[in-house]
């Protein structure tokens, strides 16, 4: 197989980057959404407009995993590292896909800070990859366990007969759950407490304004 030059990977994360922020009317997944198996049912347009909002931070934070991923890939050391990342930005693509169908389902949309949440998130993750393999996994980790908060958080929040979302949240959180315990097992550091308060800070942000726009 030929070597990537420089321009090579450069071109490629350009068209991940693009990938991830044009949303496409439906996009191509490796597995079908878990809400595909319920029924629409009634729901006042409050509660429409809640879940939208809810879905909303949900495909943000997809986006960025999306970006934490390839910035990992891109600067990671090791080439096993770099595979594993870009392996793991594929199997995230089911996420940001279902919240993409869910969001058009209730007529609704994604972030318009879209474009920001992946230029950050993508220069912290190239930062944790520079930072060698053991902490790169550590911000995985950590990453996932706040996601998977989150997650837990808006099941709660959910009108009972929303069984389409909550379907997509519990499989999203059961494999976020899984992406921290595979990072865990191939040799995680525990991030220091005031990084973890820091990225708290800035998850609280990014619900926040994608919430609502
Ligand atoms: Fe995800
Ligand atoms: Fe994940």
């Amino acid at each position: 197989m030929r070597q990537l030059t420089k321009q090579d990977r450069l071109i490629t994360e350009l068209d991940q980057w693009v990938r991830a922020l044009l949303v496409p009317d439906a996009r191509a997944c490796q597995r079908p959404s878990p809400g595909d198996a319920f029924l629409e049912q009634p729901m006042t347009l409050a509660e429409k407009r809640h879940i939208a909002g809810l879905m909303r931070v949900n495909h943000a934070g997809e986006v960025c995993a999306q970006a934490l991923y390839r910035g990992q890939g891109l600067t990671a050391t090791l080439a096993t590292t770099r595979e594993q990342m870009h392996q793991a930005a594929a199997e995230e693509i089911d996420h940001l896909a279902w919240c993409e169908t869910r969001l058009h389902e209730l007529s609704s949309h994604p972030s318009v800070f879209n474009l920001l949440w992946y230029s950050g998130s993508f220069v912290m993750g190239a930062v944790a990859g520079l930072l060698g393999d053991r902490w790169s996994l550590g911000f995985v980790a950590e990453t996932e366990q706040q996601v998977s908060a989150h997650l837990v958080h808006h099941l709660n929040q959910l009108p009972s007969q929303d069984d389409k979302t909550r379907a997509i949240l519990q499989q999203m959180n059961t494999d976020e759950l899984a992406h921290a315990d595979a990072a865990k097992s191939a040799g995680a550091a525990e991030l220091p407490s005031v990084i973890k308060w820091a990225m708290q800070k800035i998850s609280l942000c990014l619900t926040r304004c994608s919430y609502y726009f």
